[in-house]
């Protein structure tokens, strides 16, 4: 490897040539495939006397063939290294053509990146930077030009051609071989470009916009797989109403397509009108995919039909802008999935996975701002700050400006950069000049990195009849940015009578100015304070009693907030708080509070003792029959491992482990009856339905299972052993199948075989049968890991079997950070080894590593020692190298 270069932001340059058509021909062969590529350039600046040279670029191509203007270059006209060609000087005209023939491997090819086989199939994915291992080319996003494509290849092998667009052709040729023509009417960056070669097959539907365009829909699998696209095909339809009713915005073609395949990097890709996607995401039966499969379903199938404007229409202008469509278009989805289920509960689960996930991340050697400054390996940089933190930044704007505020923001937003390649400020700009609002500091939520802290106190003055609320915020430092500034803080706030009731909330002063909150005459319940400053004092009057404040409702900023609320105030929120957010928040504050008191003790060796309000405040969750049993569920469940660990100075996984252990079978054992009469009562023999109140329902049955199944005994092994004989869906058969796999014995191993035999013809669900194993606190776990390697169901070229077996293996965090360094060094060895053959793969088990210098001296020695062996080792990818040197820096 030469020595990986760093791009930065600050660099951005516009391109001195723009491509206005490219014409592209497939000849697709069973040993190497030809791609001819026939391009349009015309120069930034027309008519300057020397023109610069035209750089393309290129990885692993064997170059046939250069023409311009159709002369054929000779090979002084053009220079070529490993990753570009470059034509000194091209024609100064103010148009040209470049035609370029180059030979590619996708038979080889398994980092699945640009054209490569899955199943036997040609699939494509090109963003990044995949483009550039098809053709030559400026592999850049603000490069957008019209596309055709002619795709060549065997009848009887590929019997199905796809590419993006419309079919303006298709015929046969010689020796057994057809041909089809795509045209795509739309100008798009090449990260875009797509195209499908195989034997598929497709199920049909339609939807007829509200503008009365028809478009075919159509969704290909593998003949058999078909039976499992019934979901599919209603998420698709319901995220294109979707989006017309939200934001009016209508699908722009007469067809669009999703493939699904089962070896793919990621979750999916919104190619225009050909979107591909990772099976897993596609495929579901009631026999085979759990409610949590169907949700992710749903919500991804929106993602990618909602990036067709978001992300498509208008697209980035450089990488470093991707939040501007993925931190966007997660935002839709996730409002999308709360349309279609219970908003509280998409809040819930959505924030739960930002605090596990994205706020280790945050607080790491790889943090890095929502738009990040600078990266070796673009795909480096697909991260949960990207995605979930940037969604939680559209959020905001949201809540700034309310939603018929951010609702003209968007159509601005359309209306200014329909069909160009933009930068986050320019969302910002559309977001502002819509509604003529000041954000001040906004935008340093986008180069800013690391999560904010906020404190706040309050103070009740009885005489005067205000209370008072002060905040201070504080970003901590991250790799490169030593010193924060203050951000703009969006706070929602209320406040609740000693009757539990919101109180209405009149006028508010700060900095000595009077703040309106009641709307259209009416008081409000919830206002939105605004956090400018490192501090700032808010005063509510007319308050008539000492309130309990109910802050940052609906989660209105990813921050962390530290309040100087009680215990009981906290057991008065999680009662009656109308924000149903912040009632599952103030049980999770009393729980954390609760984990972090009890981990003390264990670090002290004293015992540990559950407090009898915590058993009891769960205890009235179950049994209130008002609620909503998927918000039960959640309320019931403590924070991850993960969470907990996340906010000591210290990672202590064998304390957290032990105690979360301790809550979770001491709470079963309070409450078993509870917990017996709720799996009683939320059985169900009905056919599966996925919506949401059957999909509560199970949640909540499995929950109890699955607390009731800690306390080991056998009357409760008998009852999970019928829950798994008799399930009827697949959600309920894995559920007690992993309440039953929490404890080593016969059982386990019996019970593990048995589900294995059952579904070893069904490559997604065995790869949860490796996911739960992988993911088991059972002790020396990775002994079983090791052996499970070897199955003859496992194979290290599928990203999802990677994934399941080896990239779950950190959600058991006592046996990744097993203290004799097991774990670790098994991780390393995983890491290398995939890396030789999937460089995007590999590196995304790095992660694993990432918070490595959050835990104790022993261990940081141990994962160290990995992450230098890594970093040694000759021919690692660019993609290793840059989280291996960014995470020992
Ligand atoms: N744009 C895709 C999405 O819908 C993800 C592409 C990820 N690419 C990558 N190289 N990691 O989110
Ligand atoms: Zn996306």
């Amino acid at each position: 490897m030469d020595t990986p270069k760093e791009i930065f932001l600050k660099d951005y340059n516009k391109p001195n040539y723009y491509f206005n058509t490219v014409d592209l021909t497939f000849s697709l062969g069973e040993e190497h495939t030809i791609v001819s590529s026939n391009i349009t350039v015309y120069p930034r600046i027309e008519g300057s006397s020397s023109s610069p040279p035209l750089v393309l670029d290129g990885v692993d191509l064997k170059l046939v063939s250069v023409k311009i203007d159709g002369k054929e270059l000779q090979e002084e006209d053009y220079q070529q290294d490993a990753r570009h060609l470059t034509i000194s000087s091209p024609p100064s005209t103010a148009r040209f053509t470049v035609e370029i023939v180059t030979e590619i491997y996708p038979q080889k090819n398994t980092s699945l990146e640009g054209l490569y086989i899955s199943s036997g199939n040609f699939v494509t994915q090109c963003e990044a930077e995949g483009f550039r291992k098809i053709t030559y080319y400026q592999d850049r996003p603000d490069i957008m030009a019209k596309y055709t494509c002619r795709v060549e290849g065997d009848k009887t092998l590929y019997p199905v051609l796809l590419s993006n667009g419309n079919l303006v052709e298709q015929g046969d040729l010689e020796g057994g071989k057809h041909y089809a023509v795509w045209e795509d009417p739309h100008k798009k960056p090449c990260y875009l470009f797509a195209l499908v070669a195989g034997d598929l097959q497709s199920r049909d539907g339609s939807f007829v916009t509200r503008s009365g365009r028809k478009v075919a829909l159509r969704i290909w699998t593998p003949a058999e797989d078909l039976p499992k696209t019934v979901h599919a095909m209603y998420s698709l339809k319901a995220a294109m109403k979707w989006d017309e009713d939200v934001f009016g915005l209508e699908y722009d073609l007469d067809l669009f397509n999703i493939v699904a395949v089962p070896d793919f990097n990621m979750g999916a890709m919104e190619n225009k009108s050909l979107n591909i996607f990772n099976s897993v995401l596609v495929l579901a039966s009631p026999e085979t995919a759990t409610d949590v499969n169907y949700a992710q379903i749903l919500g991804v199938i929106g993602h990618e039909y909602f990036h067709n404007w978001t992300g498509n229409r208008v697209t980035c202008r450089d990488w470093f802008q991707l939040s501007l469509k993925e931190g966007l278009t997660v935002f839709r989805d996730h409002e999308f999935s709360s349309d279609m289920g219970s908003r509280a509960v998409q809040r819930i689960k959505d924030v739960s996975y930002l605090r596990e996930y994205q706020f280790p991340e945050d607080a790491g050697p790889i943090a890095h701002p929502v738009r990040p400054h600078s990266y070796i390996k673009m795909d480096n940089f697909y991260t949960l700050t990207v995605y979930e933190k940037g969604a939680e930044v559209v959020r905001m704007y949201k809540t700034l400006l309310g939603s018929q505020g951010f609702r003209r923001g968007m159509d601005l937003y359309f209306k200014r950069h329909d069909g160009q390649a933009v930068t986050c400020e320019d969302f910002y700009a559309a977001m502002r000049d819509a509604n003529n609002v000041d954000f001040a500091n906004f935008l340093l939520w986008y180069s800013q990195a690391g999560t904010p802290t906020v404190k706040v106190t309050s103070f009740y003055n009885s005489e005067a009849k205000t209370y008072s609320l002060k905040f201070s915020q504080e970003v901590p430092p991250t790799p490169g940015q030593a010193v924060k500034e203050p951000m703009l803080i969006p706070v929602a706030v209320g406040l609740l009578d000693s009757n539990g009731k919101d109180m209405p909330l009149t006028s508010v002063y700060h900095d000595e100015m009077l703040q309106e909150v009641s709307t259209d005459g009416q008081p409000a319940n919830t206002t939105v304070l605004l956090i400018k400053k490192k501090e700032e004092e808010f005063l509510f009057s007319e308050i008539s009693e000492r309130p309990v404040p109910s802050l940052l409702r609906g989660y209105s900023a990813p921050i962390r907030l530290d309040s100087d609320l009680t215990d009981s105030d906290l057991f008065f929120l999680l009662a009656h708080d109308s924000d149903e957010f912040n009632r599952w928040e103030a049980g999770q504050v009393l729980a954390r509070n609760l984990m972090l008191s009890l981990v003390a003790d264990f670090q002290q060796n004293k015992p540990l003792a559950l407090k009898a309000d915590f058993v009891h405040g769960v205890r009235s969750i179950l049994s209130d029959d008002s609620l909503d049993k998927e918000f039960i569920a959640k309320a019931i469940d403590l924070p991850g491992e993960g969470e907990i660990m996340d906010m000591m100075d210290i990672a202590d996984p064998d304390a957290v482990h032990a105690v979360r252990s301790f809550i979770r079978k001491h709470l079963a054992s309070e409450l078993k009856a509870e917990f017996l009469k709720t799996v009683e009562n939320n059985r169900s023999s009905d056919p599966y339905i996925f919506d949401h109140s059957n999909m509560s329902r199970r949640a909540l049955k499995n929950i109890a299972l699955s607390y009731l199944a800690t306390l080991e005994d056998a009357q409760i092994t008998e009852l999970a052993l019928n829950e798994y004989r008799t399930a009827t869906n697949m959600t309920d058969q894995f559920a007690a199948l992993t309440a039953l796999v929490q404890n080593p014995g016969e059982t386990r191993d019996e019970v593990l075989a048995d589900f294995y035999s059952k579904w070893e013809h069904d490559f997604l669900v065995v790869n949860k049968w490796f996911g739960l194993q992988a993911m088991s606190d059972i002790p020396g776990n990775v002994e079983n890991l090791r052996k499970l390697l070897q199955h003859p169901a496992f194979d290290l070229r599928n990203p999802n079997k990677v994934r399941s077996l080896i990239g779950r293996f950190p959600n058991s965090p006592v046996n990744f950070h097993a203290k004799d360094g097991s774990g670790y060094k098994f991780m390393g060895e995983m890491v290398l080894q995939v890396d030789k053959l999937n460089p995007q793969g590999a590196s995304r088990l790095m992660s694993a590593f990432s918070r490595w210098k959050h835990y104790d001296e022993t261990r940081q020695a141990l994962a160290k020692a990995q992450l230098e062996m890594i970093l040694s080792t000759n021919g690692i990818s660019e993609n290793v190298f840059e989280i291996a040197s960014k995470s020992l820096a």
